[in-house]
């Protein structure tokens, strides 16, 4: 997908964060835009923070993990729009914790927004994005923890590996279709976000998360630690992910360090070798 203006992009996650920044960017591109979070207030403080012109842009409350919620989304944007051109599944939540401390409720939780969310987006958006006929492209936001696994966040390790095997299947098909539907799926590092006090939007259906020993903590605390000193921007993120959309590019690691601990983790698996990769929480 290489035009941007005047086509429609539908974010997910996008009242902060990296999906507010992916909105800035597709408002830069001229594009119109949906905006869907899961707090309406939060919405429309967005939409002021974007100084968007409410005529491009819809707002719309829609919990991800909720697959009626994602189906209204999709039945709205194209009401209003007509057409879906770019969407961006990337709400998403942190959860850090020893593996033996994550809840049901809290794997139901983390799954629940971080895989079925993106897995809801493209069943509900991509086949009227396919009838359609025009150009257009998924940006999935998967994590540097979709590709190698830090101690501390088994959950969101493994909701993340998911979301980079759908987002892998999910171009095979289409291009094996011809499709004019590209796919990226997003892999940043720590960024400066509030993706480490995700329990602020955590859906009353999934309960609460319970106390946590001094050793998840811990690992809490270095999220936190790393997500603060994170070096890129979510501006900055969003700016490489819109670069690599226009170019066409599956695979966005915008952290540099990230690509060498992925080319150690998959010698150590073709090697069959003992896994050496423990990627720090400060690491990138
Ligand atoms: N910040 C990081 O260090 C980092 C690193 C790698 C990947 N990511 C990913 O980036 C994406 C965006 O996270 P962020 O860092 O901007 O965090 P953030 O908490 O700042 O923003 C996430 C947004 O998603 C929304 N959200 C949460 N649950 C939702 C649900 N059930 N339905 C709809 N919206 C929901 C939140 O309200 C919030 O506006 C996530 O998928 C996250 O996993 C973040």
């Amino acid at each position: 997908m290489q035009a941007f203006s005047d086509r429609v992009a539908v974010i997910t996650g996008g009242a902060g964060g990296i999906g507010l920044a992916l909105a800035r960017q597709a408002l830069a591109r001229d594009m119109r835009l949906v905006l869907a979070d899961l707090d309406a207030q939060a919405l429309e403080s967005a939409r002021r923070q974007l100084g968007a012109d409410p005529a491009r842009v819809l707002l719309h409350a829609a919990d991800v993990s909720r697959d009626a919620d994602v189906a209204a989304l999709a039945d709205a944007a194209f009401t209003r729009f007509g057409a879906v051109h770019l969407l961006c599944n990337n709400a998403g939540v942190g959860f850090s914790r020893l593996a033996t401390e994550h809840s049901a409720a809290d794997w139901e939780w983390v799954i629940g927004v971080n895989l079925f969310g993106v897995a809801h987006g493209i069943r509900h958006f991509l086949p009227r994005m396919q009838a359609a006929g025009a150009p257009g492209h998924v940006l999935n936001t998967a994590s540097a923890a979709g590709l190698v696994s830090t101690p501390g966040m088994s959950a969101y390790n493994a909701s993340k590996q998911a979301v980079v095997a759908l987002s892998e299947t999910l171009r095979a098909e289409l291009q094996a279709q011809q499709s004019p539907i590209g796919v990226s799926v997003l892999c940043p590092a720590w960024v400066p976000t509030a993706i480490h006090a995700s329990e602020r939007v955590r859906p009353p259906r999934f309960g609460h998360a319970g106390d946590a020993s001094a050793a998840s903590a811990a690992y809490a605390q270095g999220m936190e630690h790393a997500v603060q000193a994170g070096r890129l921007s979510a501006d900055d993120i969003a700016r490489i992910a819109f670069d690599a959309i226009a170019q066409q590019r599956f695979y966005i690691l915008p952290h540099r360090r990230i690509a060498q601990a992925v080319a150690e983790r998959f010698a150590q698996i073709a090697q069959a070798a003992q896994p050496q990769t423990a990627v720090a929480p400060e690491t990138p």
